[in-house]
């Protein structure tokens, strides 16, 4: 049977296509934070919950027909996508603040609109749950982004290993199970890369496939570690999670379960960047101090001052000089913390090198950085940087996650005001990120325009027509 996941409205949705479509559309000129420069931050911030996590915890409730309660859920428009995906497919979500109860059992099939699952690549890792749990699935290439091109061929490459027929027609990759037997067939899989995604893919559906699957080359993010203990929650059988090679040894029937999302690794890390930059001292807990190892490491050698007690972590910004990164698979330095450890190399002391060796356009931050009065050559993905002293405040547009909120960082340290716009972007991932912020002492307010600004009067040095027109990251 055919499970088209792809998502739009349903009765209980009440969310057309055309409000989101009206509603995406100004949102790039209608919001805007605005930061008051030279700020200092203080006390202490609590971390949400990992959105990369959460999203393929979700995920993985296809592979159940019994209810999975997810806590510390981060309200965030990306979880907001998935669980209309989920609800569209007919699964009931009941969402409590930050707590979320899945009810898979009346899952149906349904033809939805392409358009609004395009909206969230991570849609795409739900095919290895749907096609091991109900032996088709169909889901539409989740395309480029303002990162990257975001090529999927370790997902389908791994899952024809497992015993997946899978053809791709205008644009829609659908996928089914050869064997008569209706079951994903376990064996070994080496990935090219350690790709996060396709070893979320496989793993789900190597969950309920007959026999072993290796994967060798596996991603070891902290998030695949909370999938796998979730799974085995759910009565999975996987083992090594975490290490480079994971065995999963399938079986029959997974059942539900309640399970706390870790927290947020990069929103952690973010917040101990803006202490860093601004020569703040916080302190952020929830973490998981491992997760963020090669983070602090870097923030120390240069210069901060970071205590660890438990789930929490102190950070005393000092002079800061300059360091180089390069960022790398888990346990690397993470590429999502890239731009805005750039932002804090480019008023650091002394030179630094930045490459950016996951994505091929992840450094979009940095033409506005120099505009703010930075100094940084990019060479393709190795920025060369020779700090400053002072940044102006301007208006700006991020223009992915990741570095709005670089620009944000970079507001906070100018001098005068600056104006960041492109709020899609950050409120994919940072829940409350303003109302944090305050709280930490920074003068920032969100502020919502009458009407929608034209390019014309949205003066701003990256002029939104300029980004990459790809679909979202
Ligand atoms: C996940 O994306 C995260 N997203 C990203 O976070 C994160 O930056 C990335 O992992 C790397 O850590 C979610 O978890 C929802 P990949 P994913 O597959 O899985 C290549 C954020 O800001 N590749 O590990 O899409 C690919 O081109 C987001 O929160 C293939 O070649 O990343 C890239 O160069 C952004 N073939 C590299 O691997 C494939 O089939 C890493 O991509 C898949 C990937």
């Amino acid at each position: 049977m055919d499970l088209l996941i792809l998502v739009c409205h349903d009765e209980s949705n009440k969310l057309t296509l055309n409000d989101l479509r009206k509603q995406n559309k100004s949102y790039l000129k209608s919001q805007n934070l605005k930061i008051f420069g030279q700020g200092n931050l203080h006390g202490k911030v609590k971390i949400s919950g990992a959105k990369n996590s959460a999203l393929v915890l979700l995920a993985s409730s296809l592979l159940t027909n019994e209810r999975i309660i997810l806590e510390n859920v981060p309200r965030l428009t990306d979880i907001e996508k998935m669980g209309n995906i989920l609800k569209s497919l007919g699964i009931k979500l009941i969402q409590k603040n930050n707590r979320l109860e899945v009810d898979p059992k009346n899952i149906s099939i349904k033809d939805l609109p392409y358009e609004l699952v395009n909206g969230l690549r991570a849609s795409f890792f739900c095919i290895g749950a749907l096609l091991s749990k109900y032996g088709e699935a169909k889901v539409p290439l989740p395309g480029g982004c303002n990162i990257g091109l975001r090529p999927i061929d370790e997902h389908i490459n791994g899952l024809q290993a497992l015993g997946a027929e899978i053809i791709i027609e205008e644009g829609i990759v659908k996928a089914r199970i050869k064997d008569e037997t209706n079951k994903l067939r376990g064996t070994h899989i080496k990935l090219k890369c350690p790709s996060v995604g396709a070893t979320e893919t496989l793993i789900m559906a190597a969950s309920l496939a007959e026999g072993r699957t290796t994967i060798e080359n596996a991603a070891r993010e902290p998030e695949i570690q909370d999938l796998c203990q979730m799974l085995n929650k759910m009565g999975a059988k996987i083992y090594d999670s975490g290490k480079e090679k994971i065995i999963i040894d399938g079986v029959n029937k997974l059942r539900g379960c309640t399970h706390k999302v870790i927290p947020d690794r990069i929103e952690a890390g973010t917040f101990l960047i803006a202490a860093a930059a601004t020569s703040s001292s916080i302190t952020i807990s929830p973490v998981i101090p491992n997760h963020l190892e090669a983070v602090t490491n870097k923030l120390q050698e240069s210069g901060s001052k970071i205590t660890i007690k438990g789930n929490s972590i102190t950070i005393k910004g000092k002079k800061i000089k300059g360091v180089d990164i390069e960022t790398a698979p888990f346990p690397g330095f993470p590429t999502d913390l890239q731009a805005p450890f750039t932002t804090l190399m480019a008023i650091a002391n002394g030179e630094s090198k930045i490459t950016e060796t996951i994505f091929e356009n992840r450094m979009n931050h940095v033409h506005l950085l120099n505009n703010m009065g930075a100094n940084i050559k990019l060479n393709k993905n190795i920025a060369s940087i020779k700090g400053v002293k002072k940044f102006k405040g301007m208006d700006l547009v991020g223009s992915d996650l990741r570095s709005s909120a670089a620009l944000i960082i970079a507001g906070i340290i100018a001098e005068g005001t600056s104006r960041v716009y492109g709020l899609e972007h950050l409120d994919r991932g940072y829940e409350n990120f303003e109302s944090k912020l305050k709280i930490l002492g920074i003068k920032i307010t969100r502020e919502f325009n009458k009407k929608t600004l034209t390019n014309k009067e949205l003066k701003t040095n990256s002029d939104p027509a300029d980004i990459p027109r790809y679909r979202a990251a």
